[in-house]
């Protein structure tokens, strides 16, 4: 997909579709009611037939309208005219995509960016166009047979936008652009089998971004060069399994000696819960327990493609959780990296297992930030649900700035508390800690083991078990969190200069 912006007349432009607006109550947008008039009340007579309301997500199509050179205009709904939200924009730009995909139309024009959204920026609405576009384009085609591409898909979008506006629109366009394409990475990575996405192959798309880019350098470490490290709690999780545990390093490089933001990604590629069995029920979806390494994958990949000024390092610790005869056992107790014992009391309470390891390695980068992304407890769902991201962390200027980013890109985060009340739930008879609090506040006892590994630096933790993926007839990947960390790239990138 190519995007552009463009500052020209409506009537003038040489496209095969214009895309415009209706409110709520068919009312024309500003958009609309030119083309109206260039087509002597074609939009109207339309609108007076009562074949769209205005609701936001619907869309009809025109075609051959008399007195214009595009050969088709779709109309969008966008819902109540000054009262559009940004779930109704989103649902207007993703039904806009769909519908000109799936069209003949291969150019077309969007000119939905001049419909008021809650204060959002036209840039916002544009950034918001181009990321929809992207990931609703996406396919997941890996594992199917009978891919037939579609035959005349939409390849160019063009925005218009003020003469004033085309700078900042044409930054709209490149980081949505990079941000879409992000998230179909991590969608891609997460609907792969556990057969077909192993900790290998996790690792070999992390040696191609870093052929892809040279901004990019990646490491592998494999299992001795952890035991080498005291990765003791990693290893016991993997021992469980035939497949062989990585540790993925990639370091971007775009401002010299900066300290660099660290993002830690869960890479269980399936999770069966280990010797504490899993029920059987939706056991396939544990293929998404690596949907937080996805998100760091998607966001390097978007970064590199941006060549944005900040030092980022993903750190993707990667295993399976299955049950075998060599696999961790309730009971057991492990020594991790930072030399802490712990006592696994349910060996399903991987993913902090993992992520300890991880966490204690990432010191070693002298981090400015270290912001941990997993799909941790299924707790967070509960509390949650799919709308927004758990977030917790031990520094209150790191919490807000997530907050705000998750705002800003609306892919949205709500902070937990992680207050030293909560610490005495993972007290044990026989280690420093166990690994699981008890069923009271499960999401925020995860995070306050992860807390115990982290004193040495600023850290956060988004619990994405309820956001990276939908379960029922729409299964699949979202591609979140890398909005949300992207948002908070550019953010810090934005302060500083
Ligand atoms: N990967 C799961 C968390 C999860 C559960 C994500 C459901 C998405 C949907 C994690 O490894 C896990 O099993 N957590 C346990 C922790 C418990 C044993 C303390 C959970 O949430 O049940
Ligand atoms: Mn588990
Ligand atoms: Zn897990």
């Amino acid at each position: 997909m190519q995007y552009f912006v463009t500052s020209d007349a409506l009537a003038s432009q040489q496209t095969d579709c214009l895309a415009v607006a209706i409110y709520d109550q068919a009312e024309l947008s500003p958009s609309a009611a030119q083309l109206d008039e260039d087509t002597q009340g074609a939009i109207q007579r339309v609108l007076d037939t009562g074949d769209i309301s205005g609701k936001a997500g619907q869309t009809l199509f025109l075609h051959h309208p008399a007195g214009i050179s595009s050969p088709r205009i779709l109309l969008v709904g966008v819902g109540k005219k000054g009262k559009t939200t940004e779930n109704d924009f989103n649902t207007a730009t993703t039904a806009m995509a769909q519908a000109l995909n799936e069209s003949g139309a291969q150019a077309a024009l969007c000119c939905l960016a001049e419909v008021e959204v809650m204060q959002r920026s036209n840039a916002w609405k544009i950034r918001q166009t181009t990321v929809n576009t992207e990931t609703t384009l996406y396919r997941y085609t890996q594992t199917k047979s009978d891919n037939k591409p579609i035959e005349k898909p939409l390849t160019q979008l063009r925005f218009t936008t003020d003469e004033a506006d085309t700078a900042a629109a044409g930054q709209a366009i490149a980081q949505g652009a990079a941000i879409g394409r992000g998230m179909n990475l991590a969608k891609d990575l997460g609907n792969l089998p556990g057969n077909i996405c192993t900790p290998s192959y996790l690792a070999d798309q992390a040696i191609k971004i870093g052929q892809q880019f040279d901004s990019v350098t990646t490491t592998i470490l494999e299992e001795a060069e952890m035991a080498e490290l005291g990765m003791g709690s990693l290893l016991s999780v993997s021992r469980g399994s035939r497949q062989p545990a990585k540790l993925i390093t990639m370091e971007y490089k775009g401002a010299g000696d900066s300290k660099p933001v660290v993002l830690v990604g869960k890479g269980l590629t399936f999770d069966a819960g280990g010797i504490s069995l899993k029920p059987a029920q939706g056991m396939d979806e544990m293929k998404y327990d690596m949907c937080g390494s996805a998100s760091v994958f998607g966001t390097i990949q978007a970064v590199a493609e941006l060549g944005l000024p900040i030092n980022v390092v993903g750190v993707v610790p990667s295993s399976e959780n299955m049950p075998d005869g060599d696999a961790n056992k309730p009971g057991d107790i492990v020594t991790s990296m930072a030399g802490k014992t712990i006592e696994i009391l349910n060996t399903d309470a991987e993913g902090r297992l993992i992520l300890c390891d991880a966490l204690t390695y990432s010191e070693r980068f002298e981090p400015d930030t270290v912001i941990d992304i997993a799909t941790l407890t299924g707790a967070i769902i509960v509390a949650l649900g799919n709308v927004t991201t758990g977030l917790m962390a031990n520094n209150q200027d790191l919490a807000d700035a997530l907050l705000k980013a998750g705002n800003d890109s609306f892919d949205r985060t709500w902070q937990l508390p992680i207050w030293d009340d909560y610490q005495k739930q993972l007290d044990s008879n026989f280690a420093d800690i166990a690994n699981v609090g008890g069923k009271e506040a499960g999401s925020v006892t995860a995070a306050c083991f992860l807390s115990r590994f982290t004193e040495k630096f600023n850290w956060a933790h988004l619990d994405i078990a309820g956001t990276a993926w939908v379960s029922g007839k729409a299964k699949g990947a979202t591609g979140r969190p890398v909005p949300l960390l992207m948002q908070f790239l550019l953010n810090k990138i934005e302060s500083k200069s």
